[in-house]
């Protein structure tokens, strides 16, 4: 049986007419118009019509008859330019098709359970269950080629500027900081287990140690986190990190690196440098340590003069905390008093009491709080506001400053969204620095590393460190935000035995936790470290944003769901008895997918 390609079906145009040519792939659609029958012959590469002539052979188009959708077929004939009037503008093969002269059926197959199509309505848990054939479908196959294309460009790059690509253990030692763990048993050692690696974080540090100088990886990830649109417990970073660097070089090399990929995947511009903002300031504006600046509208801070004003919600709200604003300019005729009352409702999800707005439309203004206030309260936010005919102002007010511009910058969006303001071939770079070094975990009821316990303070705020104010304390941080969502993530390290000691103690941890948790780290410390920083991109974000897509599951060839399960090979799943004593694990409930 031969099958020996000479070309993708997707490939060929009129100006190989004439060629004999032997095509590989799955048959798409079968019609047959008395005498003439055409097959679509798919492959990744898009796809080919195939005609079979009864005149001509007769055995043949009786063995054509027999062909159904996803079989898998080798043909081969002449290729040959269509009639005019049987020109399809919308496939780039449309003008031309193969005369087929043989067929070899190379596999049959059952019915799929749905219709290989570019767009479908089929429900994605049906897709996911038979990814494979789901995978068949154009547009997934480019989100892949795309992801392909992605990683080849990051290996050029980072190759070029002199780093190297080296790989660190996927069994690792458990970390307490972060995201829960996936833990891997031991046999060898009773009751003792792995953690797959949440980063390749300490490895990378200890490369650079060891002299490396310049690392990166395209690292797979771990984390037993609650799944979004936008996270995988089993995902991919673009890992890097650089010796002798502080802020300033980790950021050129990355926003150096964005721009040639965009460039070199989909011939997209990135305006180089990047905007920079404090995290302070992204707060202060846009309500988000990760702002989307394909949206106009910025907060306004009002809290000075909400703070004497007689609208109690406004000036209690001030006094400890805050009150803000945005001026949706010109949309006062846009959002009904319905779609208000429903923003309302939809912004206690963020916990703030609720929304209160002023309309001015005609020449006339409506608003939920405007009889409360004097008329010089009210003019004093209205300049503040820059408010003008046409617009519509939302206010949010709440004792905690943070919480108020969180619900605030989440509204923002929301508007933005049904204002159709969200496009996604509109790519807003930005990076987001001085991230705070802590952040108060009501939960925990302490302070957490903001970004993870190895990230360097910012030099001017060492006194307040000493002073022990850890939540004014700003560090060496950054993320790189691509319209709204959190691209990469990094920071300058503490490079000091000492200062890392004294971290660890800010975090709470006692020397003895520390030495049983980070005892390797605070050892290779003491033999000699340079002073060093890197980053980690979402390598799946960056082709999600890339491919326009909607969710990571639309770029990983098999993704989890959102209970963290995979419904294709149903996986996680129950082990065998010997397994777990070989593993010396026993399970104190049955799991209840095995009593199914
Ligand atoms: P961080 O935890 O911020 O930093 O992760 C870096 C980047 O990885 C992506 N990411 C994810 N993508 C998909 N699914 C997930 N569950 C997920 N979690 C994170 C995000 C994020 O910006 N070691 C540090 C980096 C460093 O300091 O160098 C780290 O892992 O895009």
């Amino acid at each position: 049986m031969s099958y020996r390609r000479t070309d993708y079906c997707g490939t060929l145009r009129p100006a190989d007419a004439g060629r004999s040519v032997t095509l590989c792939g799955w048959a798409q659609g079968r019609r047959n118009l008395g005498g003439l029958l055409f097959v679509d012959l798919r492959d990744r590469s898009g796809l080919m019509q195939c005609v079979f002539n009864e005149e001509t052979d007769r055995a043949l188009f009786a063995q054509a008859e027999t062909i159904r959708n996803e079989y898998v077929l080798c043909i081969t004939g002449t290729l040959a330019c269509r009639a005019p009037e049987a020109v399809n503008p919308d496939r780039p093969t449309g003008a031309v098709e193969v005369r087929a002269e043989t067929l070899t059926i190379l596999s049959k197959a059952a019915t799929p359970p749905f219709e290989i199509e570019e767009e479908t309505q089929v429900g994605e848990a049906l897709r996911l269950k038979y990814r494979y054939l789901d995978l068949r479908r154009p547009k997934l196959q480019r989100h892949l080629m795309l992801r392909h294309r992605a990683a080849q460009a990051a290996r050029r790059f980072f190759d070029a500027e002199g780093f190297w690509e080296i790989e660190t253990p996927m069994l690792t030692k458990s970390t307490p900081e972060g995201a829960r763990d996936y833990l891997v048993p031991s046999r060898v050692h009773p009751g003792m287990f792995y953690a797959l690696p949440q980063s390749p974080q300490q490895y990378k540090q200890l490369l650079m140690l060891a002299g490396f100088d310049k690392y990166f990886q395209l690292a797979r990830c771990f984390r037993d986190e609650d799944l979004r649109a936008d996270r995988q417990p089993d995902f991919t970073q673009i890992d890097i990190e650089m010796s002798f660097v502080d802020v300033e070089d980790v950021l050129s090399v990355c926003e150096r690196f964005i721009a040639y990929l965009f460039k070199d995947v989909l011939d997209v511009d990135v305006p180089l440098p990047l905007p920079r903002i404090p995290h302070r300031e992204a707060m202060r504006r846009f309500g988000s340590d990760k702002p989307d600046l394909r949206v106009g509208y910025e907060l306004v801070d009002i809290t000075d003069i909400a703070k004497g004003c007689g609208f109690k919600v406004f000036s209690s709200a001030a006094a400890t905390g805050g009150v803000c604003l945005i001026n949706m300019t010109g949309c006062a005729g846009k959002f009904t008093r319905r779609d208000i009352d429903a923003l309302s409702t939809w912004v206690k999800e963020y916990r703030v009491g609720g929304l209160a707005w002023a309309r001015l439309l005609g020449g006339e203004m409506t608003s939920s709080f405007g009889k409360f206030l004097t008329d010089a309260e009210m003019a004093s936010i209205l300049t503040r506001a820059k408010a003008q005919d046409g617009d519509l102002l939302f206010v949010v007010g709440d004792p905690n400053e943070t919480r108020a511009q969180t619900a605030l910058g989440a509204l923002r969006l929301e508007c933005a969204r049904q204002l159709g303001l969200l496009r996604k071939d509109d790519f807003k770079f930005l990076w987001v620095t001085e991230f705070p070094l802590f952040e108060y975990s009501e939960e925990e009821d302490r302070y957490v590393a903001c970004h993870h316990p190895f990230t360097a303070p910012m030099d001017e705020d060492l006194p307040l460190l000493a002073a022990g104010e850890l939540g004014r304390v700003r560090s060496k941080a950054y993320d790189m935000v691509l319209s709204g969502t959190e691209l990469s993530s990094g920071s300058i390290r503490i490079f000091d035995t000492q200062a890392q000691a004294d971290m660890f103690s800010a975090l709470g941890f006692t020397r003895e936790d520390a030495e049983a948790r980070f005892g390797h780290l605070l050892t290779a410390f003491q033999y000699g470290v340079p002073p060093h920083g890197g980053l980690a991109f979402g390598f799946d974000r960056i082709v999600m944003l890339m491919a326009g897509a909607d969710s990571l599951r639309d770029v990983i060839a098999f993704p989890k769901v959102q209970n963290a399960s995979e419904p294709m090979t149903t996986c996680p799943s129950p082990v065998d008895e010997h397994q777990l004593r070989d593993l010396h694990i026993r399970l104190t409930d049955t799991p209840p997918d095995a009593e199914a």
